[in-house]
């Protein structure tokens, strides 16, 4: 299997293809092409198809295949490969003909012209190729975010695993309580040494960062390896600060798997809350399972359902958070394979999903309970509309802590208790929260 084998299983049947695993079973140049490719999809396949059709029409271009020219034109365009080198990495049975063929496109590519091949393209349409995004998402976008914001978002979410910066946040049950203090210090100068920067975050005690481009050698750490310390986005532990999760709290986690917040929870509660958590997909729960294991956390429960229908007691939990299903329209940086299924039944599946379980987790809290609801889409659908769908007399809306940064403005106003990370501005996924308290009967 080469490269573009993989690409043609990903173009006839995207779901034959589980990016994540290219990794482990093809190694790192695979994933990093597969990834890329995959990313920058509809672009490449604009210029490909575009320097197509400008070769002349006896030349049989057609006997070599699409993900043949998709390929040489990421290898030409992003990365200045020789043609050579191209051929031998395609490893194809290409005849000498074929290559020519080949050769002729290859050459070709270096007079494309963007200004010309976008000369007759909508601003949207434009956008789309140019991010490399589906216009759909765009025009989703554009009633609360700005063409340029639209643009510095999405940039931010391709170029953040070489660009960016990834965020750690330290296991405390795997280190005996009373060296908490010191062992942050002691990760950062070990890091220091083999010449990996980590930093203490400014706003979260717990939370490191470190530059993206050094995940994988982080990954091979002893603190990694031993789960002392675990990746996760600050715009995801946000979301558990605003739970603020108490000793004593009987707190439920609907949609937990693979347990990261979970984790979390357990945590910020010291290991003396009790929490009931669980997750419609069983291998994900089996991850969750072994996670909190090797993590330290014990006071969790841990079942299989649908949060739709939780086979829990009604208003009985001080805490529930739903971290819910959703697009993913903000983790492009490491999903993106999404990209490719922004559509509108996509979203509207979500959003109906989103709404079941957002009825289901509000009859499961307490009156005076809080409910966290979140969500890792830039959609205001998957946000502010879904929390302004829910708003009743029923409800009371927290004060949003300072460090929540504003959510959308819907009707020129901001929904109280809500708040928004995008990752031009933060640094982090696109993300969602809100925090809603049920009012106490009188
Ligand atoms: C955003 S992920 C949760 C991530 C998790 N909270 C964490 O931090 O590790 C959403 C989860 O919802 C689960 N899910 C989807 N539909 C569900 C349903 N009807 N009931 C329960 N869980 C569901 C998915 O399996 C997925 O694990």
């Amino acid at each position: 299997m080469n490269v573009v084998d993989l690409l043609r299983r990903w173009f006839i049947n995207s779901n034959a293809i589980n990016l994540s695993t290219i990794y482990s079973e093809y190694g790192l140049s695979y994933h990093h092409y597969i990834t890329e490719i995959i990313r920058y999809w509809n672009k490449l396949q604009f210029i490909a198809k575009k320097t197509l059709r400008s070769l002349s029409k006896d030349s049989n271009a057609e006997n070599i295949s699409l993900e043949v020219y998709i390929y040489t034109t990421y290898r030409f365009f992003w990365e200045e490969a020789q043609f050579e080198t191209i051929v031998n990495e395609i490893n194809d049975s290409l005849r000498i003909p074929e290559k020519k063929i080949l050769f002729k496109f290859y050459e070709k590519l270096s007079t494309f012209k963007w200004e010309i091949a976008l000369q007759k393209k909508t601003q949207v349409d434009k956008l789309s190729i140019e991010c490399a995004v589906p216009s759909f998402m765009i025009k989703t976008l554009l009633p609360v975010l700005d063409y340029s914001s639209i643009k510095q978002n999405i940039i931010a979410m391709d170029t953040r695993s070489r660009k960016g910066i990834t965020y750690l946040r330290i296991n405390n049950f795997t280190i005996p309580a009373e060296s908490l203090s010191e062992i942050q210090s002691e990760i950062i100068e070990y890091f220091s040494r083999i010449g990996i920067k980590v930093k203490s975050d400014n706003t979260f005690p717990n939370l490191l960062l470190a530059k993206a481009l050094d995940k994988r050698r982080i990954v091979k750490s002893d603190y990694y390896q031993k789960n002392v310390i675990t990746f996760q986005d600050k715009a995801s532990y946000s979301s558990i600060l605003l739970l603020d999760p108490k000793p004593n709290e009987l707190i439920c986690d609907l949609c937990a798997a693979p347990g990261i917040k979970t984790s979390l929870i357990a945590q910020q509660s010291k290991g003396k809350s009790t929490i009931i958590a669980g997750d419609f997909h069983q291998k994900r729960l089996h991850k969750m399972v072994n996670f909190l294991n090797r993590s330290k956390v014990k006071n969790v429960d841990i079942s299989q359902w649908d949060g739709i229908y939780p086979p829990l007691v009604k208003e009985s939990f001080d805490k529930v958070l739903l971290d819910a299903p959703c697009t993913g329209s903000g983790t492009f940086t490491s999903n993106p394979e999404l990209k490719w299924k922004q559509t509108k039944k996509f979203l509207d599946r979500n959003v109906l999903l989103q709404e079941k379980l957002l009825k289901s987790a509000f009859i499961l809290i307490k009156p005076g309970g809080t409910l966290v609801y979140s969500t890792c889409s830039l959609y205001p659908e998957e946000g502010e509309y879904q929390i302004q769908k829910i708003l009743n007399n029923q409800l009371k809306f927290n004060k949003e802590p300072s460090w929540l940064p504003p959510s959308y403005l819907i009707n020129d106003s901001s929904i109280k208790g809500t708040g928004r990370f995008f990752p031009a501005l933060h640094n982090t996924i696109g993300f969602f929260a809100a925090k809603i308290a049920k009012r106490k009967s009188e």
